[in-house]
């Protein structure tokens, strides 16, 4: 397949190109990434020229996305704003990205008679108490990102029913593992402890999290675009729900920390206390997660420790002036 992977510089986006170019020999894949601060050229380096370009346009460019879809056989659209706190601070963007672009895809899909999918998240459904979300749970989001993604899903839902597009979506629990920008829960709490710098949990840390290495949604990806149906969502639950709380303990252990790092800070605005994705749909399509957490959390530090090259640049800049609104305060406080 020649694949248009919309937002294949940032974390999953890029972990999925590199798997797909290395296991299947035959396919092309041309990423088109406005590298935002999440996207970079680096998760892309290495990559052979013959099977592979980037192409730097914002997917709400009308002219640059019908020109990128050209000759390709199926777009991927993992392009979004995706941080909930940043959603929460400045929500502008996450519409435009989330909704409007997708829109731009979608159109761009359409005319070319070719196959969107769509990457969302567990998030459009809202929080759970008990049992867990299937395909037909009622989107009920809560943060700004998550509207903003649920608006994307509905606009995908949409072109197929109005149009007939070959438009599906694939909607995945919380991912971790290499390339994962700082700003988020796993990143940060290896950074923060292998530089000996306070971890921040908001609240009690009891929130419950469903977490999925990303390699295993990679295949779940590859399974939905080429056996999924048109105009179905497909959930990807990883196989652990966890407390954030321990999600931080067992990190400490693994980077050598004690538990003196943890500080409770403010909670996050409108939190969502718990997902839980039933994923039998795309298990049906014969997809399995591999990778229980304790292993995939190993990986992910010794990833961390191994390649300072690639988050030292991170740490300075646009990404200290976030830190410091977001959690300077929080933390000088001493909530914890
Ligand atoms: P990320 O923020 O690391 O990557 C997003 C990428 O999109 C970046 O490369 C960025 O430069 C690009 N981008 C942003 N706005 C763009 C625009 N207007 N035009 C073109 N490119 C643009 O995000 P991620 O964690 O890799 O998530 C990828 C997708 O998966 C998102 O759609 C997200 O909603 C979804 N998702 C993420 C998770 C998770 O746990 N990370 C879970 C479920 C679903
Ligand atoms: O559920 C899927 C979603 O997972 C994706 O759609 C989003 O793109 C992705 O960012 C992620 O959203 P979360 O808000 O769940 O991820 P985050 O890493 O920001 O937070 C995970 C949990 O940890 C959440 O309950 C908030 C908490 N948290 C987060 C940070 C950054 C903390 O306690 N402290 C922190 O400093």
């Amino acid at each position: 397949m020649r694949l248009l992977v919309a937002g294949g510089a940032g974390f999953i986006g890029s972990n999925f190109v590199r798997r797909r170019l290395a296991e299947r020999g035959e396919d092309s894949v041309r990423v088109l990434d406005k590298l935002t601060y999440e996207g970079r050229r680096e998760n892309l380096e290495g990559l052979d020229s013959k099977r592979f370009e980037l192409i730097e346009a914002d997917i709400c460019d009308r002219d640059a996305v019908r020109s990128a879809v050209e000759g390709c056989d199926a777009i991927v659209n993992f392009a979004a704003e995706s941080h909930v706190d940043r959603s929460i601070e400045s929500p502008g963007e996450f519409i435009t990205t989330d909704v409007f672009g997708t829109h731009i895809l979608l159109e761009a899909a359409r005319d070319a008679g070719i196959r969107h999918l769509q990457i969302s998240t567990d998030e459009v459904y809202g929080s759970i108490e008990d049992g867990s979300f299937t395909e037909t749970s009622p989107l009920n989001p809560s943060s700004p990102y998550s509207a903003s993604k649920a608006g994307g899903d509905l606009v995908v839902s949409a072109f197929h029913h109005t149009y007939g597009a070959d438009s599906l979506i694939v909607r995945a629990s919380n991912n971790y593992g290499p390339r994962q920008h700082p700003e988020k829960l796993i990143p940060l709490t290896v950074l923060n402890a292998l530089h000996g710098d306070p971890v921040p949990v908001y609240g009690d840390g009891s929130q419950v999290r469903n977490w999925l290495f990303v390699e295993d949604f990679c295949t779940a990806i590859d399974a939905v675009l080429e056996r999924g149906e048109a105009g179905e969502a497909y959930n990807v639950g990883g196989p652990d729900e966890l407390p954030n709380i321990d999600v931080v303990r067992r990190i400490l252990e693994l980077t050598g920390r004690d538990e003196s790092l943890i500080s409770h800070v403010t909670d996050r605005p409108g939190h969502d206390r718990r997902y839980s994705l039933a994923s039998e749909r795309t298990q049906a399509l014969g997809w399995r997660a591999q990778t229980p957490f304790d292993e995939g959390i190993e990986r992910t530090v010794s990833w961390y420790r191994e390649n300072e090259e690639w988050w030292a640049p991170l740490r300075s800049g646009e990404y200290r002036e976030y830190y410091e609104r977001q959690y300077g305060a929080r933390l000088g406080a001493g909530d914890g």
